[in-house]
Formats: C-alpha cells, structure tokens, sequence
C-alpha cells in the first residue's frame, strides 16, 4: 500500500510504497478513507515538536475496519472509524477520574513512535517506519490500537468523520469541555484555522452571545462569520482590545481561546478576559518556549489559565456525540474543509496550510468506502476532490 514517508525533518514527504504488517493482538486494521492536514504534523515536519523518523505522519483520520487482531471486541470488519490519537487504557488515575484524554499510559510509546505495545507494522524496503501519534493516517491503510477506534454511525460522510479525529474535538472540547461556555458568554477565539473554527461553531451552538474571532486572513474571517461569529477581527490592522471593550462594557471576554498556536497570545488573551474567566491554551507553541502572564493580576483578578489536550474529550463519548450534531444539522463541520487533496498532493496541500489558505485540507482515498450523503451539503466527500491544481476554495 502507499503512504507519505517522512524520511527527515524538512523534507518534503516522500510517496513510496509500504508494507503494512498484520494486526497484533489487540490491533486493528483500517482502510483510510480521508485524513485532514493538521498544524501538529506540520510542526513535526518542520522539527518544531520532534518525533522519531522515517516516520509515517497524520493523526486525523476516519476509515473502515479491514481485519483485527487477536482479542479485540470493539470493532470488527466493516465498521466506521474515527482514529483517536489517545489510545487510552481505561484503568489509569486518569481514565478512572473520567480524563482518559490525560491517560498518561501510552505516552512513553507515543514519544518512541510505536503503537502501545512497543510494536511498529511499518516499513520500507525492509526498514521499520515509526508510527505517528499511534495513527500515521498518511497512508492507505493503518494499523492501530483497539483503543485508537472509536466507532462512529456509518451515515455521515468519513471525509467530515476524519475532522472529528482531532481539529473538530479539539476545538469543541476546548469549548464545551474545558471552557464550559455557557449561554449567554462573550467568547473570544484566536486563529480561524481548523481548530480556531470548530471553537467557534461550538461556542455559537452552546448559546454564547457574542463570538468574537481574530484571524488574519480575511478568506477565514468571512467563513469564521458564516460559521457563527459575532465578529471578526484583523490582528494586523484592527484594535482587538478596542472591540473586546466595546462588547463587554470594558470588562473583557468570558472566555478566550488561543488557537492559532503562538505562545505570546496568551498574555494577549489573558489580558483581555474578565475577572474570574478563562482562558484556554490550545495552540501546541515550539518544544522550549514559555508565556509571560503578569503576576499580581494572576492572583487578584482569580482568571483560570489552562492547558487543553484533545478537546479534554472523552473519545468514545464525544466524537460520536459531535456526529450526532453534525447529522442534525447543528455543526456544519464540512464547510471547515476548504480542499481537498490526494495522497500524492500531500506536499502542496501543506504549502496550503502554512500559506494561510486552508480552513481545513483532506486527503481523500478514491477506494475506500464512503458514506452517503452530507447533512448540511458537503464540499469534503470524495467525488468532489479538486483537479489537481485548483485553487483553494473551489474544491
Ligand atoms: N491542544 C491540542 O490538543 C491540539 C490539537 C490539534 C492542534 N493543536 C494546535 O492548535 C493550533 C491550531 O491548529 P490548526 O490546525 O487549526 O492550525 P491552522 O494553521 O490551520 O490555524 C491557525 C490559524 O491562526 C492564524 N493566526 C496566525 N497568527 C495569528 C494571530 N496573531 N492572531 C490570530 N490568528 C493568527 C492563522 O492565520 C491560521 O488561520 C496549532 O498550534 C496546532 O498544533 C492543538
Ligand atoms: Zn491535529
Ligand atoms: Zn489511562
């Protein structure tokens, strides 16, 4: 089968031939149907945040169940996949307390670059690939963890199905699950990308008043309005801290999200929300960087600054959760795809990304089985995949 190698930091992938072994125990295999680009692989490509090469990137995927290894229950042949980039274990003090997004077990494999057990089913001519994020979705097929599949209704399309692999639940869960936005909040959210968008859909769809998106691209800033903003601000020629006033009689947000991944927003958001609100830091900054908040105020003012990893989701509990809103009509999840790509356009559509033009770019597999029709008309599902060379926003 193929996949896009990773061979060293700063290269471009390499589409080559793989060998994919056969599922373990407690392994499945699954036909790719669609993997989105994300800002986390990119940071990978660059070095940014380092994991071990050649490797086998993506971490944003949906597909269909092939085979299983020994010993697996949950899912079997023909079953729709959303992959989960927290395989948790289901019996750590994290799993336990109801923070299986935190399950620290399978993190010392996961910065090794195998699957749980310490298995890698990789490889070209002979040479082992590591995996990525346990999913490495780059790739007509995958082998994964039992715990990396959350099974998903086989009605909604797997090219909206992949987002919901990470940029969807992060964002929402960042929202609904970390921020806990309630109705009626003024909501703030830094960078429209993937991620920054499905913050705002989420903030919008708990009932927040105001939804106030700052992005730079204006393509982005007008989809960050359709898709449920209040309002949309360009950072480089427009006052953020003068509109966040306007709105809240000068007291600041509810709630800030830092999404577009650069560490020196946080003082931005921090000084920007209200006593007693939050802020929550989803941009993953450079390995080595620090935030600067200024300290009196971090005391006196009771403003709760926090991490949020995956959405603070509970896999099995909330993608299917977000499918069901998206097939009801209330998250429009495939209009964050701007394009899409095949696996051999992989290179371009990270050029995309970095350049600013993407909400969301997918790969998409003509063989793999896709599901019928969209909920809100999709642009995403095979069969609309753009000519190679089309500009972003016609695909
Ligand atoms: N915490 C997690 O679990 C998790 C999961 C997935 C992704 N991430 C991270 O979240 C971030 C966003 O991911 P993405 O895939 O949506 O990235 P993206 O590149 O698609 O989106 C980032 C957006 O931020 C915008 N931006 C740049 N400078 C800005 C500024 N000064 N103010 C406001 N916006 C600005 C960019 O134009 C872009 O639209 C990345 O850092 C990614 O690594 C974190
Ligand atoms: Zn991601
Ligand atoms: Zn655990």
């Amino acid at each position: 089968m193929r996949a896009a190698v990773l061979f060293e930091e700063n290269e471009p992938l390499e589409v080559v031939e793989v060998d994919l072994a056969d599922p373990g125990p407690g392994e499945v295999r699954v036909r790719l149907a669609a993997t989105g680009l994300c800002a986390s692989d990119w940071h990978t490509i660059t070095g940014a945040i380092p994991s071990p090469t050649p490797s086998v990137l993506g971490h944003e995927g949906a597909g269909v169940v092939v085979s299983v290894g020994q010993g697996v229950r949950r899912v079997a042949p023909g079953d729709h996949v959303v992959l989960s980039w927290v395989p948790n274990c289901g019996y750590c003090r994290y799993c336990e307390t109801g923070r299986p997004n935190l399950c620290a077990t399978a993190t010392p494999a996961l910065l090794a670059g195998t699957l749980v057990s310490g298995a890698r089913r990789l490889s070209h001519r002979g040479l082992p690939l590591y995996h990525y994020s346990f999913l490495s979705t780059f790739a007509e097929e995958t082998v994964v963890d039992e715990a990396a599949c959350v099974v998903v209704r086989d009605d909604v399309p797997l090219s909206v199905a992949a987002l919901v692999g990470c940029a969807v639940t992060t964002g929402y869960g960042a929202v609904v699950n970390r921020a806990r936005v309630e109705p009626g909040a003024t909501v703030l959210v830094f960078g429209a990308g993937g991620v920054g968008l499905s913050a705002v859909m989420a903030a919008r769809s708990s009932g927040a008043r105001h939804v106030v998106a700052v992005e730079p691209e204006a393509t982005k800033r007008a989809l960050a309005l359709e898709l449920g903003a209040t309002h949309a601000v360009d950072p480089s020629g427009e006052d953020v801290a003068a509109t966040v006033r306007g709105l809240t009689d000068g007291e600041g947000v509810d709630v800030a999200i830092e999404a577009a991944g650069r560490v020196e927003l946080v003082g931005v958001a921090f000084g920007l929300t209200r006593r007693g609100g939050t802020i929550v830091c989803v941009g993953v900054p450079a390995v080595g960087s620090s935030a600067s908040l200024p300290g009196p105020e971090l005391v006196r003012h009771e403003k709760v600054v926090t991490g949020s990893l995956y959405g603070s989701c509970r896999p099995h509990v909330d993608m299917p959760r977000i499918l069901d809103l998206y097939a009801e009509g209330r998250l429009p999840l495939d209009r964050l795809v701007t394009r899409t790509y095949t696996l051999d356009e992989i290179n371009a559509g990270f050029l995309d990304l970095v350049s600013g033009r993407l909400a969301r770019g997918v790969v998409t597999f003509p063989d793999a089985t896709d599901a019928a029709p969209a909920a809100s008309g999709a642009t995403g599902a095979p069969g609309s995949t753009g000519a190679p060379g089309s500009t972003p926003g016609e695909g």
